[in-house]
């Protein structure tokens, strides 16, 4: 029976800060920011925003009537959760209006779960084949006004329903884990932004990526030249060219040129948007499909990594039509408008975080389908608009 990705959706915020103006006002050279860390915009969040409306907002353009009728489970993997105890899965499905008879819940592993999410919805399809499970990869990178991981903030969510009748990747069978206890990335209950090593994740990253591709050709005899594209996990766009460029050394044969192609088709999205954490990998893959010449029966192969760590390498089929069965990205990225740093600082300042106090936001510059219009009584309030 074939598994695997069935559709798939993105949804980010509508504004954006040019990297370039932010290396400006930081005092960097801007390429360091387009160039040494690869990435030229970055999503910013509105106050009203957060990651409930985003997937809310990602997953409802995949919804149908017969697609609710199916779905028996909404997994949603985040970082950046709201509440210590219920599952925005729980929000989300309030919000898209779905029927009580489903299961949801949260997953936590950094920017991992989202891969976790995809592997136990296999399970729960290959046991009722006639079921569809939901699940979103939501998240807001944050790591803090004027810190060196500024530039690798971002805001998204990517939506995927994993059913039986995959239009878009057939995932096989081997997949690859490795699971260690490193301080690389994490962040303490009292703490709104990230605490990072970088330059430690970064080798972590690396090294991770290494083990699990060496073991999984070690298990299928399958070599590089097997794969029309590997997908990185992206944090920023550099990270995927430090794996591929680490393991591909200096081959420059047809197929290194080819996934270093692919590398770079992966990366347009991540470059306009910035890090999604668990939706990165899956960011990059919509990236992929939709910016370089795919084939149905193409093998890709995704590495997802989370700090913590965890990581794991799989591999999917490339399904017939593949693109009727995503949003257009770039469209919807073309339609976001452009805020000024200052404009920026304020939204970053001004989230609802930690706050224990009532508030009421000003809703009326935000358009998005789904929206935080508060908090009383320690209770998030939202809203469809
Ligand atoms: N022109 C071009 N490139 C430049 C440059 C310039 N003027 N100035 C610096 N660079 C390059 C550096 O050579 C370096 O490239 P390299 O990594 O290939 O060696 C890169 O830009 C970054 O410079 P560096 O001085 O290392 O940056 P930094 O100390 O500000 O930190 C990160 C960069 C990525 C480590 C930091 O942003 C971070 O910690 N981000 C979060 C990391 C993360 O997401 N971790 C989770 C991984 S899953």
């Amino acid at each position: 029976m074939k598994i695997g990705i069935d559709r798939m959706a993105f949804a980010t915020t509508n504004e954006y800060i040019d990297l370039r103006e932010l290396a400006k006002v930081r005092g960097v050279d801007p390429n360091k920011y387009t160039i040494g860390i690869g990435q030229d915009q970055q999503a910013v969040v509105p106050p009203t925003q957060d990651i409930v409306t985003l997937g809310a907002a990602a997953a409802r353009k995949l919804m149908t009537k017969q697609v609710g009728d199916h779905l028996s489970t909404i997994i949603v993997a985040t970082e950046s959760g709201v509440d210590n105890s219920k599952a925005s899965a729980i929000n989300i499905k309030e919000l898209l209006g779905l029927n009580d008879y489903v299961r949801a819940v949260e997953l936590k592993e950094a920017c991992y779960a989202g891969t976790a999410g995809i592997q136990f919805a296999r399970g729960l399809v290959a046991l009722h084949p006639q079921e569809t499970v939901l699940v979103i990869a939501t998240d807001i990178a944050r790591y803090g006004l004027q810190t060196a991981g500024e530039v690798t903030q971002g805001a998204g969510a990517v939506a995927m329903l994993i059913s039986a009748t995959p239009h878009i990747l057939a995932i096989e069978p081997t997949s690859v884990n490795l699971t260690k206890d490193v301080m690389d990335f994490w962040r303490p209950l009292y703490a709104t932004e990230a605490m990072v090593d970088g330059k430690y994740s970064t080798n972590v990253y690396v090294d991770f990526f290494k083990q699990v591709f060496t073991r999984y050709q070690m298990m299928t005899g399958r070599q590089f030249n097997d794969f029309a594209g590997l997908i990185f996990h992206l944090p920023f766009t550099k990270m995927g060219k430090k794996a591929l460029e680490g393991a591909l050394g200096d081959r420059h044969d047809q197929v290194a040129t080819r996934l270093r192609t692919a590398l770079t088709a992966s990366q347009l999205y991540c470059r306009q948007v910035g890090n999604v954490y668990t939706g990165s990998l899956y960011l990059a893959l919509l990236s992929f499909l939709q910016n370089r010449q795919v084939n149905a029966g193409d093998r890709l192969g995704l590495f997802s990594y989370g700090s913590g760590a965890e990581g794991e390498f799989y591999t999917g089929i490339v399904q017939p039509h593949f693109l009727d069965h995503t949003n257009d990205v770039q469209a919807m990225l073309q339609k976001r408008h452009q805020v000024s740093i200052t404009e920026y600082e304020d939204m970053f300042n001004h989230q609802l975080g930690m706050d224990e106090q009532d508030v009421e936001f000003d809703l009326s510059n935000d358009h998005a389908p789904f929206v935080l219009a508060g908090q009383k009584n320690h209770q998030r309030i939202y809203k469809r608009q």
